[in-house]
């Protein structure tokens, strides 16, 4: 998305949009339907172009979505006036980089709505100096279960062993793994149904822990990472840039899953008890063609749709479905850790973050900001 004419065509809420960098340099979002008469104006999921022609009747739009060509326009009376018919661009900001629509035309704005989860971008951001980029390419699959299924499953330490045994196995015999550690960490609510669990990974990460997998050469190297890091963000941040994972919900269906490598992911309800999911590689923008490499396989066997993984949380994700068949069992039990001032990431004090703003959502409570704002 570097160069002026760089499009995405998206569904964002079942709506199609276009994220475009206009002309003039700035990233936009058109609403993709014609304003003739309806049609999808944009018809490639991704590319580069100057401008875009609707199929139907050849309307043409710039890529600031100005209407700048109609066919036989004399036949319009002298009211017709192309500005009326730019497409409708809803509300757009930006945090790191990460674009965010709004389709209410007013409201809170996107640094108050992401609340604490700004510092957990900031975290994953923080891991290239010159910028993360996702990368060319993106996981789509489907799976028969309800969308907040996958919503618990992102950010849910408990289901780890148990639900991943083989693979976790498959790393203890190649020796990328300890599992004798436990996984130390902590599980926060960040506002506005927005949550992360953060911990020390068995891992390796590439900023900058290592790890047998990356074989001895990479020592030295990722050392000096690490030092880098410390030297421009102090030991704290450099410590948890580099040696903690995080999986982050930003409310309701984004998460951002900084394991060995980074991937965003979303998901969208086709139907109660179906959704559709996409899923992409966050990367630094400068990394070596061999980290790359590392980084993609780990993205490609881990969270891959044919991973070592994701199989298996679709299997569990379905077999929840079915079993919500039987209606006598009326609730999913996510108590764990209540017991706890401070919640680990094998508890589930951020499914109770979810879950307590969409009982907010669903009964019209306010938030605390939209209390304030009302008062
Ligand atoms: Fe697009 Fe007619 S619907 S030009
Ligand atoms: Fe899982």
């Amino acid at each position: 998305m570097a160069q002026p004419g760089d499009f995405r065509a998206r569904r964002v809420a079942g709506r199609p949009v276009i994220l475009v960098r206009s002309d003039d340099g700035q990233v936009r979002v058109l609403l993709n339907t014609c304003t003739h008469r309806g049609a999808l104006v944009c018809r490639t999921q991704s590319g580069n172009a100057r401008s875009f022609q609707c199929a139907y009747h050849a309307w043409t739009f710039n890529s600031r979505g100005e209407l700048v060509g109609v066919p036989g326009e004399d036949a319009y009376s002298l009211s017709f006036d192309r500005k009326d018919f730019a497409l409708a661009q809803p509300r757009v900001d930006s945090y790191r980089g990460f674009v965010f629509v709004n389709f209410t035309p007013e409201g809170e704005s996107l640094s108050d709505y992401l609340a604490g989860a700004k510092e957990f971008l900031d975290l994953v951001c923080d891991q290239s100096e010159v910028g993360m980029e996702v990368v060319p390419g993106a996981q789509l699959y489907s799976m028969r279960a309800n969308w907040k299924l996958l919503v618990e499953n992102s950010f849910d330490g408990y289901h780890g062993l148990p639900t991943h045994q083989r693979y976790f196995q498959f790393l203890v015999e190649t020796g990328g793994l300890d599992m004798t550690e436990r996984l130390p960490g902590r599980a926060l609510a960040l506002g506005n149904g927005h949550a992360v669990i953060e911990y020390e990974p068995p891992w390796g990460r590439l900023v900058a822990q290592w790890n047998p997998v990356f074989g001895e050469t990479k020592k030295a190297e990722i050392e000096t990472v690490y030092a880098k890091l410390e030297a421009k963000f102090g030991a704290e941040w450099a410590r948890r840039v580099s040696r903690t994972s995080r999986n982050l919900l930003i409310f309701p269906n984004l998460i951002i899953n900084d394991l060995m490598a980074v991937t965003i992911r979303t998901f969208f309800p086709v139907s109660p008890d179906y959704m559709e999911v996409s899923a992409w590689a966050l990367e630094p923008q400068d990394e070596s063609a061999e980290d790359r490499a590392i980084r993609l396989d780990n993205f490609l066997t881990f969270l891959g749709p044919g991973g070592f993984a994701t199989p298996d949380d679709v299997e569990m994700l379905e077999s929840c479905q079915k079993g919500f068949a039987n209606r006598e069992v009326m609730w999913s039990d996510i108590s764990r850790g209540m017991n706890r001032a401070e919640p680990v990431p094998t508890d589930e004090l951020q499914m109770r973050a979810f879950w307590r703003r969409w009982h907010d959502l669903l009964t019209l409570r306010p938030t605390k900001a939209e209390a304030q704002r009302a008062a």
